[in-house]
């Protein structure tokens, strides 16, 4: 019997819940000025410019970073039938150093202190410990690999794997900048090179942070929580290679039409639509693995997460294909309709595989059998699928309503309608949204609850404990 560190895991369990919570909740303040601006209150560092990066990267690198982290050192210990590597102290310097880096975020960034690199904001002194602690990151997981009792890598280690050197290339690559004082430096790129290099980081932080580190999620949680192996590992390898292969490409899909020669968002364009067929393949070999344990969506919560999260994955892919043709951007682009499409994809995919995974993993890492309450996972399930819901419709609609008055024009060539009145027909839709967003953060909370509940007094209830299954046929 393996004496795995659970510690660390456990902390970092506790953060994502937390940084959910938090980065939610500024979604939320967010969704609030754009609909009621006057909510800014006149306060710089409550001023909407500043708190939605704070969003940004709230969810993105505290909830979903710390989700990732959490995840793949339960993972990696289990499926290497290994302790984690660098002991305790390593375990201490991971955990304290990548909460010391979103701290000084929450911080930083209200200030006004920014690269103005979308989801790159944090200036240089936070990067550098980016870093250190992800190179500490890097060496718990490799070296728990290199200790493996098995010959076999688990496929999930294989996505795990490419999400923590992926990262770690794009962050220092797109963050190379000259300080010029404490809190401020320029990006070692310019003109055009420096918008380039900001979206080959920008979308690959999509490919490998928010989809293939998930895809690792995905591999183990969903075999774990369904009692059955994956079903096909064969597919699972080429869902590896051609997802890798593809995604480095499909950057420039962000910078149609600007003066990117044409060729390079030719290919980003043909990338992005080959990129369907690895997603999709990932997403069936994810959806099978269900085959013949459907009934289990039907009563078991956790497996409604999880198996929903594919859904979305699905459609929030085939949109971004869809987005990426040149004549479908022209209408989509700086619209809210990529608003709508991001969080298909944050909300439903990102979010719901971590809730469903976290609702797996915790009472594991106490040593109890489920949840301390099913129905607070059940009511959060449905509080978020609505929300995710009222979101994405109120951001498509408003989307597709503003590229359509943008560029409507009068037979005399004037443009039909004025920039603000299009602004003004988005109100109701703003409103709809913030709802939909106080929805889901409000299954976020009571996830929290639910959480410390089961650190507590948990108490053996209703949800059955899935047997433990061989994760994959070749496993
Ligand atoms: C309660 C839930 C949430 C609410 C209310 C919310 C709200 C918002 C708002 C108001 C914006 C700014 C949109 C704009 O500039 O027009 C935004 C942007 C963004 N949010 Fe969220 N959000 C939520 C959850 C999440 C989650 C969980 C993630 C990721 C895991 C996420 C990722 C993003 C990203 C990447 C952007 C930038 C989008 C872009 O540049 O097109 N959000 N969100
Ligand atoms: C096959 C997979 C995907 C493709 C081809 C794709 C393509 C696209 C395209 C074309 C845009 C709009 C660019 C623009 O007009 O500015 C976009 C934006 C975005 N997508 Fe996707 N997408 C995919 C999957 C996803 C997933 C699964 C997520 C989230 C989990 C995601 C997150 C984002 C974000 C955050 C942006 C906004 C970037 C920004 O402007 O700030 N995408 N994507």
């Amino acid at each position: 019997m393996v004496n795995y560190n659970d510690k660390v895991v456990r902390q970092f369990a506790i953060m994502t819940v937390v940084w959910g919570v938090v980065g939610m909740l500024v979604g939320v303040v967010a969704a609030a000025q754009l609909a009621w601006p006057e909510l800014n209150f006149g306060i710089p560092w409550f001023s909407y410019g500043r708190l939605r990066p704070l969003h940004t990267n709230g969810v993105i690198f505290a909830f979903g970073g710390t989700g990732l982290i959490a995840t793949s050192l339960y993972v990696v210990q289990r499926t290497s039938q290994a302790r984690l590597f660098g002991g305790e102290g390593l375990a201490n310097f991971i955990f304290w150093g990548w909460q010391l880096a979103m701290v000084s975020a929450v911080i930083t960034l209200p200030m006004g202190l920014t690269t103005s690199k979308e989801y790159a904001e944090l200036e240089w002194p936070i990067d550098i410990l980016i870093t250190v602690v992800w190179v500490a990151y890097a060496l718990a997981f490799f070296g728990t690999i290199g200790r493996r009792a098995m010959s076999h890598i688990y496929v999930a280690n294989w996505f795990y794997g490419a999400f923590i050197i992926a990262i770690a290339l794009l962050h220092v690559g797109n963050s190379a900048a000259l300080p010029v004082g404490w809190f401020k430096s320029y990006s070692a790129y310019a003109g055009v090179q420096d918008a380039m290099v900001q979206w080959w980081y920008g979308h690959n932080a999509v490919g490998f942070l928010l989809t293939a580190g998930f895809l690792g999620m995905m591999y183990y949680f969903i075999p774990k929580a369904a009692g059955r192996p994956i079903y096909s590992y064969r597919l699972s390898i080429v869902h590896f290679w051609a997802l890798i292969f593809t995604y480095m490409w499909a950057g420039p899909h962000h910078l149609h039409y600007t003066a990117l020669p044409d060729w390079v968002q030719s290919v980003g364009m043909v990338f992005s639509i080959i990129l369907l067929a690895p997603s999709w393949g990932g997403m069936i070999n994810g959806i099978m693995t269900l085959s013949g344990a459907w009934h289990k969506l039907r009563d078991d919560p956790i497996i409604r997460f999880l198996v929903v999260s594919l859904s979305f994955y699905g459609m929030a892919t085939f949109e971004g294909s869809l987005l990426s043709i040149k004549t479908m951007n022209a209408l989509s682009h700086y619209t809210d309709w990529t608003v709508g499409h991001v969080h298909a994809g944050a909300l439903g995919w990102v979010g719901f595989i971590t809730m469903g995974s976290l609702y797996w993993m915790i009472p594991r890492l106490y040593g109890r059998t489920s949840m301390y309450s099913t129905r607070a996972i059940e009511l959060h399930f449905w509080m978020a699928t609505l929300g995710i819901v009222l979101y994405i419709a109120a951001m498509w609609i408003a989307g597709v309503m503003q590229g359509l008055m943008w560029r409507a024009i009068n037979d005399d060539g004037t443009l039909t309608y004025a920039f603000v009145e299009g602004v003004k027909a988005t109100y109701p839709f703003y409103v709809v949204r913030l709802l939909g967003g106080v929805l889901y953060l409000g299954g976020m909370v009571i996830m929290l609850w639910n959480m410390f509940k089961t650190m507590g007094a948990g108490r053996a209830v209703a949800v059955p404990v899935a047997p433990v299954a061989p994760l994959a046929a070749g496993a």
